[in-house]
């Protein structure tokens, strides 16, 4: 009954906006209190077929969806504007939701309602999706109960939004690949991406140099800045690098064994030059869109590794039942300070402008979170 008079309304008023104004908030709790098993409506990014996201992305209403015995209904708080989420609306990432679909894979909210069976949430525990899941850009999001991790409500909503796509990318990459030990190093492409910033300091933390490479750009010498403040030992822009010998640039760091790359094209080839006899460089990202060049030589004389990291796959390996663990270690660094990122909270009616941002036609911006 509720439920239809839900449904009436919003169809009625044909608008989301034009509902807003004619139906307060007050008034929609009213009207939601007699819907028990059913989540309020969300107001959601919606794309109905792939393509550039600020052309294909629309902020509509969606009607109420049940609420079923073991479903948790979370209203969302924040959630972040990644590259990956850009492929998937443009249709260029390996595994997308069919279309039409919500935006957003991670994010954070507060528990508003649960179904009969949910025993081990409270309404107004805060909580993640974890692992990701597709859908993250709404107001509302229910999901089975397994699917949500319960965190700390005393961590800032930014880092709650975006602990898991590349803050733990950054802990694995660093872990898994090699074992890396306190006074070694590692190289990097692309320091300024949320990556980036944490693989600076999470290796700060192991006792492991960074040598650090980023595009040229207006206010680079503070952006080194900062990244030295994280903890980066080197931090070079890329022009900086035109030579032939890089590595005698590095003072009191030992050559690094271990490389990451999330740009290709010539940033690439330049973690590369810094590696040592042996090294591994592993690719994560395509910024640049180009493809990544390696000279015979550097096989046949160096002897180095190519090899990929794909949080997705990881998630879905055994390795996964440890991740929620790994997610409040990170989540306990961001809250004690040791982990920290640049990022902007922009507010869920700012939509196209933060995606605009985050597509890179305002240039360089800090990492963009959607607050709903
Ligand atoms: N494989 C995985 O499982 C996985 C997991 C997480 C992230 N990723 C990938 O990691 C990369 C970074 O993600 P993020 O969320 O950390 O990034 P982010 O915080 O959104 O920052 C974007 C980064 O890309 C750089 N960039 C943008 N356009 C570029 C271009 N045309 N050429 C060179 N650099 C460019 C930016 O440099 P400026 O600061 O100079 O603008 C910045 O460092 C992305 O490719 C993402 O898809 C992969």
């Amino acid at each position: 009954m509720a439920t239809l008079r839900l449904v009436t309304l919003r169809l009625l008023n044909g608008s989301s906006s034009l509902s807003r104004c004619l139906f307060p908030r007050t008034q929609i709790f009213t009207v939601r209190a007699f819907s028990a098993a059913m989540s309020p409506p969300s107001t959601a990014v919606v794309y109905d077929q792939h393509g550039p996201p600020d052309s294909v992305t629309r902020v509509t209403e969606l009607p109420p969806v049940e609420i079923k015995e073991n479903d948790v209904c979370v209203r969302m708080l924040a959630a972040p504007i990644n590259p990956s989420d850009i492929n998937r609306i443009e249709g260029v990432y390996p595994v997308r939701p069919p279309v039409p679909a919500v935006g957003g894979y991670e994010g954070v909210g507060v528990v508003h309602s649960m179904g009969a069976a949910v025993k081990n949430f409270s309404p107004g525990d805060w909580v993640i999706p974890s692992p990701p899941s597709s859908g993250t850009w709404q107001t509302y999001v229910v999901n089975e109960q397994n699917m949500w991790h319960k965190i700390d409500k005393g961590t800032p909503i930014e880092y709650a939004a975006t602990i898991t796509v590349n803050p733990l990318s950054a802990l694995r990459m660093l872990e898994d690949f090699m074992d890396l030990k306190a006074g070694d190093a590692i190289v990097q492409n692309g320091a300024t991406s949320i990556v980036g910033q944490c693989l600076i300091q999470l290796a700060r933390i192991r006792g492991i140099h960074s040598i650090n490479i980023i595009r040229d750009r207006a206010g680079s010498d503070e952006i080194k800045e900062t990244l030295q403040k994280f903890g980066a030992d080197e931090v070079f822009t890329e022009s900086q690098l035109e030579l032939k010998n890089v590595k005698g640039l590095l003072a009191k760091i030992p050559e690094p064994a271990l490389g990451f790359n999330c740009v290709g094209g010539n940033p690439a080839s330049l973690v590369l030059k810094f590696l040592r006899q042996g090294g591994t460089m592993v690719t994560y990202g395509g910024m640049s869109k180009k493809p990544i060049t390696i000279s015979t030589s550097s096989f046949i004389f160096k002897d180095l590794s190519l090899r990929g990291f794909w949080l997705q796959k990881w998630m879905s390996s055994d390795k996964a039942i440890q991740c929620r663990n790994m997610i409040d270690y990170l989540l306990g660094l961001a809250r004690e300070g040791k982990l920290t990122y640049a990022m902007e909270l922009a507010p869920f009616s700012d939509f196209h402008s933060a995606l605009d941002k985050a597509l890179g036609k305002q240039g360089s911006q800090p990492k963009q979170v959607i607050k709903f």
